[in-house]
């Protein structure tokens, strides 16, 4: 017979143990986690089932159960009392990310914090900027002082990473010039520079009630649509002066994932998002599914060349690990 016998590889458990190309250890997680600015607040998020917005008075619980678990790293969103047009909360020096970011350095200083710089969360109309009121619509350029104090009072509440998700032109830049003017040129920047405007996003707005309460983010998130706007994206914030690149979402993205990694040298970062953790969960917990799926569905992100992810099923797959699930 005159055939290649491929099942050689896979003939036994310890066989295909010796020749997986691809595997998920705990130092890949980062862990998203909501907090409140307000007291004594522990609710699961009613469209991401066991995703919690936790009160900065109760976080100390939560941050235990992730050091327990293994996880390495964790990324805070925050939910200020109060919003405004200008998203003041977003660069208060005792905003609520800011905060959290404290309480974590102080509990748990190996815990690697990376805080997320946008304002939505932090502006009443719920977009990325402020709004131009002739167009309605957010002014790129005078947003961008506003992420750069923004990024600079997170990295003063000792942030290790700064990950601007704002989707500005000329972020990079301008956030790295602000750093480096204050005295953090040794923190990198994480840019959420691929990021489209998706409706996997749902649940998170959910969660961190950022909902843009007129339009939409399109004319500053990319269009699912397109793969040459996301390699434009990447070579811009190459030469602008990224640490490392996220796409986002992931698993609808698996071949910006592969771009991403095909044409830069940077560690590539998958946004396994809140729609997408919304699907699986809910499919698992119905039954439909096999839990295993969710191991499966990050092997994906990291065989298409991601190097980490962010996804709020880190604590399940810290337990399958220990189970000895691969
Ligand atoms: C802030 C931000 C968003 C997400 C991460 N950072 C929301 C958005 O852009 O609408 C979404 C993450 C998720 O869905 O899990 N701009």
């Amino acid at each position: 017979m005159n055939f290649d016998r491929h099942r050689r590889l896979r003939s036994s458990a310890f066989m295909r143990d010796m020749v997986r190309e691809t595997k998920i250890t705990k130092e890949d997680l980062i862990y998203p986690i909501f907090v409140v600015e307000k007291d004594d607040i522990r609710e699961e998020v009613p469209s991401m089932k066991g995703v919690f917005q936790i009160s900065l008075n109760l976080l100390e619980e939560e941050l235990d159960a992730v050091k327990k678990a293994g996880i390495k790293s964790v990324i805070f969103f925050g939910i200020p009392k109060e919003k405004d047009a200008e998203g003041h909360g977003a660069y208060d020096d005792n905003g609520v990310v800011q905060e959290a970011c404290r309480i974590s350095k102080r509990l748990h200083p190996e815990i690697l914090v990376i805080l997320d710089t946008c304002l939505c969360e932090y502006t009443d109309h719920g977009h990325c900027g402020l709004i131009d009121p002739d167009t309605q619509d957010v002014d790129n350029d005078s947003t961008l002082p506003l992420l750069v104090r923004t990024a600079v009072s997170q990295a003063r509440a000792g942030a290790d990473i700064i990950a601007p998700s704002n989707m500005m032109d000329g972020f990079v830049t301008e956030i790295r010039k602000g750093l480096d003017d204050n005295g953090f040129s040794h923190i990198p920047i994480m840019s959420y520079g691929i990021k489209y405007a998706s409706k996997f996003y749902g649940p998170f707005r959910d969660a961190a009630d950022s909902t843009p309460s007129f339009g939409d983010r399109r004319t500053y998130q990319m269009d699912p649509a397109n793969r040459l706007e996301a390699h434009r994206e990447l070579s811009s914030d190459l030469e602008e002066g990224c640490d490392m690149m996220i796409v986002k979402p992931a698993l609808s993205y698996l071949d910006i994932i592969r771009d991403v990694r095909d044409r830069s040298d940077v560690p590539v970062v998958a946004y396994n998002v809140s729609g997408e953790y919304a699907m699986t969960r809910t499919a698992v917990d119905m039954g439909l599914l096999d839990e295993a799926v969710i191991m499966e569905q990050m092997i994906s992100m990291k065989r298409a060349g991601a190097d980490m992810i962010i996804t709020y099923f880190a604590k399940d797959i810290c337990r399958m690990l220990d189970e000895g699930m691969e």
